[in-house]
């Protein structure tokens, strides 16, 4: 890597291309060399290797075999920060330009510098975005604004044929396109952005609604129960922290079917079964629908309409049972969802998918009330409870954003500022 380096520090702008004859073979191999670099392009030391290991190396076994032909690869980058299926719909696109997806996690100090305190650690960020199934490959600590040193990092070491960036301008400092070197040599391209939802949309839901996130004040205050339920009902004003309107995402049956895998469980698989809110989908519910995968050959979701998240654990979800959805069929290790899920899990949804195993993790989200939903599964012998490997939570999510309330508050005025303009002069574009 320390060659690379050379090279690039020498080579100005002449030898910009050089590396373009992909030497070396993507492979295990590749792995290591990705996380080297990030680690020299950062300076840091590698503390997320024993995460990335395992993951990556499911990742390489899932690649696109060609026939003979080099894959191309493609590379895009993002803070993900409260990782949104937004966030996933940009890296699917992304992904179906090529053929392996590299993405750039952006570093905690670039953050911290550019927009103000992350809310999820890079762990956490690292782990959301490996968990996506249209992630091939994760670079950590990437620069907030691309630069052309970097991107000759990224041709170079990392062989990446094209940049992808979202249909948004984005401007250097000086007021230059952050992109025009990658333009100049044929090699950017550009994803529709995914409209209704955002990191700042959803911290707005999240402050409006700071009061009733805390499930102790809400018990028995019938007034406070009474006017969330108003509000959802009008529609829209769990957006409006700062008074913008972000319009509703529109789940469309195609969106759907462009992020699900299109396949049932094949003969005599074990198909286990999970169910939940999934609100604010995090780092602990990748890790827990990976060990659930475990339990057999299919992994089933069940989603829990807001309506049943509701009236079982007191609180109102944040993202609707559409976003929720969609958060959770992005993830690679689920093969299925049920979209709208019975807060029960009955004898006849255990027959009717061949349910061979029943799991729930430690870390439950909220307080349950009433009875017991896994009764049946319980009976049959097929429920099982494993351990949560973290114990991060919707909640405790939610609770970082309110400790945080004014720096997030302000980061948000100025971020709803430039969406309000955004949605003010949008026009028609085409893609997908
Ligand atoms: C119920 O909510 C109202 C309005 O937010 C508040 O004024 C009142 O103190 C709450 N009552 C209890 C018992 O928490
Ligand atoms: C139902 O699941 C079991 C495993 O739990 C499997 O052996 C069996 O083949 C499945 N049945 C069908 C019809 O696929």
């Amino acid at each position: 890597m320390g060659g690379g380096w050379a090279e690039l520090e020498n080579g100005g702008g002449g030898g910009l291309w050089e590396g373009v004859h992909y030497p070396r073979l993507v492979g295990i191999g590749g792995i290591m060399m990705c996380i080297t670099a990030a680690a020299v392009i950062s300076g840091i030391g590698m503390p997320y290797l024993p995460y990335l290991w395992p993951d990556l190396g499911v990742l390489f076994t899932q690649k696109k075999k060609s026939s003979g032909r080099r894959p191309v690869r493609v590379y895009m980058d993002g803070c993900f920060d409260l990782m949104h299926y937004g966030h996933a719909n940009a890296l699917r696109q992304a992904k179906a330009l090529g053929d392996e997806l590299v993405v750039g996690i952006v570093g905690d100090e670039e953050i911290i510098a550019n927009k103000g305190p992350p809310v999820l650690s890079m762990e956490e960020r690292v782990l959301l975005v490996s968990g996506l199934k249209w992630v091939d490959e994760v670079i950590t600590n990437v620069p907030y604004a691309i630069n052309e040193k970097f991107m000759n990092v990224l041709f170079n070491d990392y062989k990446i044929d094209y940049i992808i960036h979202g249909d948004d301008p984005c401007l250097l400092p000086d007021g230059t396109d952050a992109y025009a070197l990658a333009k100049r040599a044929g090699r950017y391209k550009e994803i529709k952005r995914t409209e209704g939802v955002s990191s700042t949309d959803i911290v707005g839901r999240i402050l409006s609604n700071m009061k009733n996130m805390d499930p102790d004040r809400k018990k028995n205050n019938a007034s406070t129960h009474e006017r969330l339920q108003d509000k959802d009902d009008t529609g829209f004003e769990g957006n409006d922290a700062n008074g913008e309107q972000v319009p509703y995402f529109l789940p469309t049956s195609r969106r759907i079917v462009q992020f699900s895998n299109g396949k049932g469980p094949g003969p005599n698989a074990r198909v286990v079964y999970i169910d939940g809110a999934f609100d604010l989908f995090h780092a602990g519910h990748v890790e827990i629908l990976r060990i659930a995968r475990q339990f057999g050959d299919f992994l089933l979701v069940g989603v829990h309409a807001d309506q049943t998240v509701r009236e079982n654990k007191g609180t109102h979800p944040i993202m609707h049972l559409h976003e929720r959805s969609l958060s959770v069929l992005a993830c690679r290790y689920v093969d299925e969802v049920i979209i709208g899920a019975p807060w029960e899990v009955t004898k006849d949804m255990i027959m009717t998918f061949n349910i061979s195993t029943v799991v729930r993790g430690t870390i439950a989200e909220g307080s349950c009330h009433g009875e017991d939903p896994y009764t049946v599964p319980k009976s049959l012998g097929i429920f099982r409870t494993i351990e949560s490997p973290r114990d991060t939570s919707s909640l405790s999510i939610a609770r970082r954003i309110i400790d945080n309330h004014e720096a997030y508050k302000k980061r948000n005025e100025k971020k709803g500022e430039s969406e309000k303009k955004y949605y003010a002069q949008k026009k028609y574009v085409s893609g997908d």
